[in-house]
This record gives structure tokens, sequence and C-alpha cells, in this order.
């Protein structure tokens, strides 16, 4: 039986078809305000297979020269990152168990070839609130290791409208994805698949 680590939730099917359409719609709208873009790997240049845009007051960036980053201006139109759309902040207060808001959602689009190694999520300053992740469109084989990047791994199939959730001790689990199903959802017209990944940046001030 696969026991995932601790902190570390599959939940699937949280969304149903028609709040998929509707978070699809959503997206759309980011896009069109912030185009989507081949991010480059820190040092050597290397194109990543993904494809990324962002939304919310910081975004996840990366490119040779000053590698992996936050910042609040889209790198190539320079503009603010559009703000995260009502109905993800209402799937982060659903499931985060924090009342911590998040700052960044990362939004990357795997083409039927795009995968993404093993890596954790660790250019954040706070570290205490999850990591909320959305799949939509074409399945994925993602995987989940532990804190360390030689600890066990297992697999588990991702679908649309599943969520995965990292926190507490399981923040830091490495995570990656292998591949993904070409052809197994018909969400996206163009097929592919779309990872929302919503985090909490900075530390929140105290009360
Ligand atoms: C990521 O770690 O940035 C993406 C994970 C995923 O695509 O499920
Ligand atoms: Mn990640």
């Amino acid at each position: 039986m696969l026991v995932l680590p601790r902190g570390v939730r599959h939940i699937p099917g949280f969304l149903d078809a028609a709040a998929q359409r509707a978070l699809v719609d959503d997206i759309r709208a980011v896009v069109e305000a912030a185009p989507l873009y081949t991010p480059e790997m820190p040092r050597t240049g290397k194109p990543m297979s993904v494809r990324m845009t962002n939304c919310g007051a910081l975004g996840w960036v990366t490119d040779k020269a000053r590698g992996y980053r936050y910042q609040a201006t889209h790198p190539i139109t320079g503009q603010p990152w559009p703000a995260i759309p009502g109905r993800l902040l209402a799937i982060w207060n659903a499931v985060s168990g924090t009342d911590i808001q998040p700052e960044a959602c990362l939004v990357n689009l795997y083409a039927d070839t795009a995968k993404m190694g093993l890596h954790q999520d660790r250019d954040e300053e706070d570290l205490s609130a999850p990591v909320v992740s959305v799949s939509l469109g074409d399945s994925c084989l993602f995987r989940i290791g532990q804190t360390t990047r030689s600890g066990m791994t297992q697999s588990i199939k991702l679908a649309s409208g599943d969520i995965v959730v990292l926190g507490g001790e399981g923040r830091l689990c490495f995570h990656g994805v292998d591949r993904i199903y070409p052809s197994t959802s018909a969400l996206l017209k163009n097929g592919g698949r779309i990872n929302l990944t919503l985090r909490r940046v900075t530390k929140p001030q105290s009360a």
C-alpha cells in the first residue's frame, strides 16, 4: 500500500468538471495578461520543457543570469503579474489549513513530452505555509520523495481536478513530474497539462 510522507496529501477529484472548466477560463485570462514563456535553467541557460507564467503579487522565475527567484513583474513584458483568481484563493482556503494567504501562483504548462526533474520548493522565505498544487488537463506521473534527495520515492498518477498539498513535515519533500499521459483529458482544447502551484513567499507580519 502506498503511504505518502507525513504532511503530503493527495486529494483526488477535488474539483468537479464544472469547477475545472471555470478555473481554465480564469487561467486563460491570466495567460492573456501574462503570456507563457520558456524559462531557462540557472547557469547553463538550458530551456526548461515546461512553459510558465504566474499570477499573484510575486511570481517564480528562473533564467541563466540570475537563477531561481521571486519577482513582482513578468520577465518579458515587465508588467506586474495579474492577481490570483478568487476561485484559486478559495481552493487554498479550503485545503491549506492556514489563515496565511498565498502570494504566488506558478502556472506550468506541460506539452506531451514535457517533464520536471526532482526538486524541492525552497525559494520561499516562509516555509510555514504549505504548497498547494492543482492539476488540470492530461494526467501525469508525479514522483514524491522525502526531504533528502537520496530518500525513497513513490510515483502517483495525478488527474485533472486533483490537488496535492505539501505541508508541515512534507513541505520540503522532493517532487517532480516524470511524464505526461497525452490525450487522457478533454479539458484543454489543445491537450497538455496545466499545474497551478500556490505558495506563500514572504514571512507574514506577526500580529
Ligand atoms: C512544480 O513542482 O512546480 C510542478 C509540480 C507539478 O507539475 O505537479
Ligand atoms: Mn515544485
